[in-house]
């Protein structure tokens, strides 16, 4: 059972703004991280207009705004951390 849920906007802001990568990276993500992911995607997370940060990713309830290629396996990392 998955302990972390992850939901990636693919909103047209988001994705332009690198929502794109953050599918990839969550694709290949290692062995040891994606055992306790459940990643799916949104067409909008509703953040758009109320901050000019994205892509927004939901992380178990929590909406995360300006999630990078480069920061997002260390917010997963810090989200196991928390919850195993
Ligand atoms: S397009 Fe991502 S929050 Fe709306």
């Amino acid at each position: 059972m998955a302990t972390i849920n992850l939901k990636i906007c693919m909103g047209t802001m988001c994705y332009v703004m690198g929502g794109a990568d953050l599918k990839s990276v969550a694709e290949a993500l290692p062995y040891d991280i994606k055992k306790h992911l459940s990643v799916t995607y949104s067409p909008c997370l509703g953040c758009c207009n109320e901050q000019p940060t994205p892509p927004y990713v939901e992380l178990n309830g929590k909406i995360i705004a300006g999630v990078s290629k480069n920061n997002l396996i260390q917010i997963l990392k810090e989200e196991l951390a928390n919850v195993i």
